[in-house]
């Protein structure tokens, strides 16, 4: 059975989905750990609700070589999923997890990413600049943020009268379809 890490920050939508996905362990893999930063994130409540175990960890026990590398080794972590985490990936996870660190990005990537284009921001820009689609981008975790190499696209469209509350909607809809099955493929 391979094992799936979750590193989340906010309400966790996309980790309850992929909990959920590998959940009957048909697929071969499941998800053995949450690792989340905020204490008051939703998402610790939903993965701990499917009965997953969940790390709430501070930004410098996320940096701790020796306690994350124990964290995720006895576990036997052959993936790590980043949804909706807000910290950059210490390096030495970088490179321990060379090519099995994944993240999902709400938009087309290279447009609409780097530093400070998260959640709600990222589609208030989208709206911004008139664009007629977006997205979701799946792609390998470097240590420039945003910039690893791209795994997945997959386009919406948006209209002129799209709010960004409406184009979050389309796009964590696309989320919620295609990462587990991306995440099933990778592994
Ligand atoms: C998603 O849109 C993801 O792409 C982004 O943060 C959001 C997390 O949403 N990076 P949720 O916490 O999974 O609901």
């Amino acid at each position: 059975m391979k094992k799936i890490a979750i590193f989340a920050s906010g309400s966790g939508s996309n980790a309850e989905n992929i909990i959920r996905y590998f959940r009957d362990g048909e697929r071969g893999a499941e998800v053995a750990l949450v690792v989340c930063n905020k204490p008051d994130a939703g998402v610790i409540s939903r993965s701990r609700a499917l009965g997953v175990e969940t790390a709430v960890l501070s930004r410098s026990q996320i940096n701790d070589r020796e306690l994350m590398l124990g964290l995720l080794g006895e576990r036997g972590v052959d993936l790590i999923v980043l949804a909706g985490f807000l910290l950059m990936i210490p390096g030495f996870l970088i490179e321990t997890y060379s090519d099995r660190i994944v993240n999902i990005h709400p938009s087309l990537l290279p447009k609409f990413g780097g530093k400070g284009m998260y959640g709600r921001h990222v589609h208030e820009a989208v709206v911004a600049a008139r664009e007629s689609e977006t997205g979701i981008t799946i792609h390998y975790v470097s240590e420039k943020c945003d910039e690893g190499r791209i795994i997945f696209q997959a386009v919406t469209a948006v209209s002129e009268t799209d709010t960004a509350a409406d184009v979050e909607a389309k796009v964590h809809a696309l989320e919620w379809k295609h990462f587990p099955e991306v995440i099933a493929e990778l592994l």
